[in-house]
């Protein structure tokens, strides 16, 4: 019942608000930093750009990035994944530690795509593992006066069951702000779903830490890219948003038209547009040869299995 309501809502604000304003710049943007082994340099185009305007960035890490080290974008550090038999404390200590040491962290974000397997980048693990973890290790830093961030899970269905399983073997002790969100579809289904987000859990803002419409022609991808924006940009309630993204197009594992860099590293218009800057025309290309060799979930995998081993 509510979820028909609150869809036709959506629809409603989207259709009569929408062609009125062309927001080229916006407070709310983040990077998702997958970083790149072979091209290093990559890194700076987010930062060095004239203008950007990206305010934030994560690397679904608990330390910040090498490369964002003296820079305006602020950290948000993430605790990837748990285990049965992990039981101490790194994410807690490491982000006090920051703090301590005066890095402004305001936020921080929790287990990426719990409900989703290792083979597609989840963390794969059950509702009460992650109650226990959270309770230990990221409840503690709302005394420090950190934001926290309910676990980011997939955009099916299912994720829906998981925090609630999850909120269930809390019983009480998981406290979340806000909400993040990934998506990769179409602008209805993920306005669909952030408006059941928001209707489930009324007192939390959303973060979209990750979204794109995988897989697209060039035009559909950018008519996507700028509906999605403009409606994050007027959208109160949506406080962060992070597009999946900061890659080169022949890496790319949603498609090479999601891509912020070309197969040679330049801005894409998309890639462009995000910092505030113009259309580049740079066009993306994919390389069916490198596709399957994407190293960004590579890396994050392997840097879990470090994290874990520490
Ligand atoms: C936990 O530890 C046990 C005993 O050392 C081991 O058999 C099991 O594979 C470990 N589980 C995980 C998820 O690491
Ligand atoms: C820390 O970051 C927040 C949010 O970006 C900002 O409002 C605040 O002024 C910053 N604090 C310091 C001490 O820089
Ligand atoms: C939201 O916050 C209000 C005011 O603090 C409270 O009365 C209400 O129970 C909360 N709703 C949920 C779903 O937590
Ligand atoms: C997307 O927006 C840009 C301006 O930011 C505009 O140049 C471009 O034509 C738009 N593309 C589509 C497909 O809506």
């Amino acid at each position: 019942m509510w979820h028909s309501r609150s869809l036709h809502a959506v629809a409603a604000a989207v259709l009569t608000t929408l062609p009125l304003i062309l927001a080229t710049s916006s407070p709310k943007r983040g990077l998702c930093h997958v970083p790149s082994k072979k091209y290093p340099s990559d890194d700076k185009v987010w930062v060095n750009t004239p203008g950007s305007d990206l305010t934030w960035y994560y690397n679904y890490g608990a330390s910040p990035s090498a490369a964002y080290r003296n820079t305006d974008l602020q950290f948000v550090p993430m605790l990837w994944g748990a285990s049965t038999n992990d039981t101490g404390t790194i994410f807690l200590d490491t982000v006090t530690d920051l703090i301590n040491g005066g890095t402004n962290i305001t936020h921080v974000l929790a287990f990426n795509e719990p409900d989703g397997t290792t083979a597609t980048g989840g963390a794969d693990i059950s509702p009460s593992v992650a109650a226990a973890a959270w309770i230990r290790q990221i409840e503690p830093l709302k005394d420090l006066g950190v934001k926290l961030g309910a676990p980011s899970v997939t955009g099916s269905s299912r994720g829906f069951t998981w925090l609630e399983n999850w909120l269930k073997a809390c019983n009480g002790g998981c406290n979340p702000d806000f909400n993040p969100v990934h998506w990769y579809g179409n602008f209805e289904g993920m306005a669909s779903h952030i408006g059941q987000m928001m209707g489930t859990y009324p007192n939390q803002t959303v973060w979209v830490t990750e979204w794109g419409y995988a897989n697209q022609g060039l035009e559909e991808t950018q008519a996507f890219y700028n509906i999605s924006t403009q409606w994050f940009d007027r959208m109160e309630s949506i406080t962060h948003y992070s597009y999946f993204g900061a890659f080169r197009s022949d890496v790319s594992n949603v498609g090479p038209n999601s891509a912020m860099l070309t197969q040679s590293g330049k801005l894409t218009d998309i890639g462009s547009w995000y910092l505030g800057g113009a259309s580049t025309n740079n066009v993306p290309n994919g390389d069916a040869a490198q596709i399957a060799k994407f190293c960004g979930w590579v890396f994050v995998v392997l840097a879990v299995g470090v994290w874990v081993v520490l």
